[in-house]
């Protein structure tokens, strides 16, 4: 991939900046939704959607962000009143908490500090004491504390429960296209992204994979839904090449673009270059004399958190960066604004550009 072109370097963790390959074919010409062209390019999205998710299964596409995606998982999957486990390390933890009280559900709360992740061990235990739950809620990477869960163990010792095994719902928004996550060989049976992120889209699309368990959950599942409803999402994808409403073409065609990059690249290659990358920025981080909001062994490779240095507010940092470098990071959310700030490494990105960060805070944590 050639050297970014935008002037200002866009470091939060989405939406994140597009290769000229995307933003070209975001200029192409609108085709008409129930067209050949639509069903013809609906097909190979479908088709990458399947390689990135690591699925044989389908994987839907609906126009929404990426909270949409989450809120069809919900009323697909569960019926008022169904106990569910919400296992959280943060802010969009939580969501999985207020999406799923939202329609009913009775919830149960395993909530790990900020800047830990999920130990597989604890959650295995509290499904044997608790359990059992119909469906466990969990998000991958964490871009609110910048911390990566190891879902592959966590889907390993939820495999201890046979038949008690919940439905594992997995928030993958700023994850998927990022870091390794094999949906089919780890049992993942919903796996929510959103096009912003590692995917090198603009915000609108909400991609959702099911797994035949997720397929037949949602056929008896009392929860109400119309726009969200995985079965005529499910007969419209395999049966028509379309969706059941008329879909955001633009983005399905940058989308198609970009998932081709994707594989371009090679999964393997890109899981391996944002390890690079993370790590070459943490280095640099740490040789400035910053702290990491996460435990190392939890480090995300999409997005790092670091605690704001005394002698400089959250927010002269973060508009110091942008006002005087054209470099835009995140806050903190929720309890943690104020206390960390949030450079995203995920996607179209260069070393480049991260080195660029590096230098910018150096200077202004010199002065
Ligand atoms: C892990 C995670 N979950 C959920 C969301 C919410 O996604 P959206 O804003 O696309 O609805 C985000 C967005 O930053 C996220 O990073």
């Amino acid at each position: 991939m050639d050297q970014p072109s935008q002037t200002k370097n866009l470091r939060i963790p989405g939406p994140t900046p597009l290769p000229p390959e995307v933003r070209r074919a975001l200029a192409a010409p609108i085709i008409g939704h129930r067209s050949p062209e639509l069903q013809s390019l609906m097909s190979r999205v479908r088709r990458r959607l399947k390689q990135v998710f690591q699925t044989e299964h389908e994987v839907l596409v609906f126009t929404s962000s990426g909270t949409g995606g989450m809120e069809a998982a919900v009323a697909n999957l569960l019926s008022p009143g169904d106990r569910v486990l919400a296992v959280s390390v943060g802010v969009f933890g939580e969501r999985w908490v207020r999406l799923a009280e939202a329609y009913g559900a009775q919830v149960d709360r395993l909530a790990f500090p900020y800047g830990e992740g999920a130990d597989p061990e604890v959650v295995l235990a509290w499904l044997r004491g608790e359990g059992p739950y119909r469906a466990l809620f969990i998000t991958h990477n964490e871009t609110s504390t910048g911390v990566t869960n190891d879902l592959g163990a966590l889907a390993a010792a939820l495999g201890d429960l046979g038949d008690e095994r919940p439905l594992l719902v997995v928030d993958a928004i700023s994850s998927l296209g990022a870091i390794d996550l094999r949906t089919d060989a780890w049992g993942c049976d919903v796996v929510v992204t959103g096009s912003q992120k590692a995917l090198m889209t603009p915000p609108g699309l909400a991609l959702v994979s099911v797994s035949s368990r997720a397929l037949a959950a949602s056929g008896q599942a009392r929860n109400p839904r119309f726009y969200w409803d995985f079965q005529r999402a499910m007969e419209y994808a395999t049966g028509r090449n379309q969706t059941p409403f008329t879909p955001s073409v633009t983005l399905l065609q940058g989308l198609d673009v970009a998932l081709g990059l994707i594989l371009d690249e090679g999964l393997g290659e890109r899981f391996a270059r944002h390890e690079a990358l993370a790590s070459y920025f943490r280095q640099g981080a740490a040789a400035l004399g910053l702290e990491f909001l996460a435990r190392e062994a939890v480090r995300s490779n999409a997005v790092t958190a670091l605690k704001v240095p005394s002698g400089i507010t959250a927010e002269a940092l973060v508009g110091r960066l942008r006002d005087e470098y054209g470099i835009e990071v995140a806050g903190g959310q929720g309890p943690l604004k104020g206390q960390i700030f949030r450079v995203g490494h995920m996607g179209w990105v260069t070393q480049e550009e991260l080195a660029d960060v590096l230098r910018a805070l150096r200077e202004i944590l010199n002065r």
